[in-house]
């Protein structure tokens, strides 16, 4: 058991990464609050994984779960931010609401959730974040720009919180994933899943397993030394 006894919040918990993620941890030990915007939890296959529905949006849900945890006296161990949304304009085509929607759940939700949990972990001695950028938080390509900016801030503001709570023994580390089975990768045309499978060496699309594998160890004490760190999981897209 690689994570026993942990406590673990998991976003995004309903889509293909968060619910993998859930389960991994759920596997391998830990309690799970899984947290999604969707109403319905989705079928987990593991036991341990309590699922809420919630807005990473919101301020005051993030400082209710945060009061909850401390009044129950819960030591938070693992955070893991894979809520996210996509939109697929370039500059000149991207409106203010596209753009402020993307910024607002992506950046902004991440923000609000560390401001809520990361004095949990100051207290409890410790924890791990394990944030989940994409490729395109740290290479570019034509379009996206609003996926493209939220991701880049995912990307530093996860190294910046490294920096800032290594005195606290919390640990921060993003992952990149390349084009993953996901209800999001579906949702794009096959046109533009081809074209991404044809830039990644690996000639496949991942799994939300195999990104999950990675959310695991970074979670575990088996990562104890690793803090500020970006780790692809993209079949080899970004080691060109
Ligand atoms: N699938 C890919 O190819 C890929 C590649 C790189 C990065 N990512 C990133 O991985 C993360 C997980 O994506 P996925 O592929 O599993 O997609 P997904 O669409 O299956 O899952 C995302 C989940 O986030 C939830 N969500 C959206 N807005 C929310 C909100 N305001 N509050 C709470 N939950 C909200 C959705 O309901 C959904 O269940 C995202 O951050 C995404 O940007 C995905």
């Amino acid at each position: 058991m690689r994570v026993n006894g942990k406590l673990a919040i998991v976003t995004g918990a309903f889509g293909g990464i968060g619910k993998a993620s859930a389960e991994a941890l759920a596997r391998e030990g830990a309690t799970v609050i899984a947290l999604d915007i969707k109403q319905e939890a989705p079928d987990f296959v593991v036991e341990g994984i309590e699922y809420r529905q919630f807005d990473v949006r919101s301020d005051e849900a993030w400082k209710a779960l945060a009061q909850e945890l401390t009044v129950n006296r819960r030591r938070l161990d693992v955070f893991v931010a894979a809520a996210g949304i996509t939109a697929y304009e370039s500059f000149h085509e991207v409106t203010d609401s596209i753009w402020d929607n993307v910024v607002e759940v992506n950046q902004t939700g991440l923000m609000r959730a560390f401001r809520a949990l990361i004095p949990l972990m100051q207290a409890g001695g410790g924890g791990s974040i394990v944030t989940i950028s994409s490729i395109f938080g740290l290479g570019a390509v034509a379009g996206i720009s609003a996926y493209h900016a939220s991701k880049g801030a995912v990307t530093l503001m996860s190294r910046n919180a490294a920096m800032t709570y290594a005195k606290d023994n919390i640990r921060v580390n993003s992952i990149h994933p390349g084009l993953i089975d996901t209800p999001m990768a579906r949702a794009r045309d096959g046109d533009g899943q081809s074209h991404t499978i044809s830039l990644t060496p690996l000639g496949r699309i991942g799994l939300p397993e195999e990104v999950a594998n990675g959310v695991l160890f970074l979670a575990s004490d088996e990562a104890s030394y690793i803090t500020g760190v970006q780790l692809p999981i993209d079949g080899g897209y970004l080691g060109q």
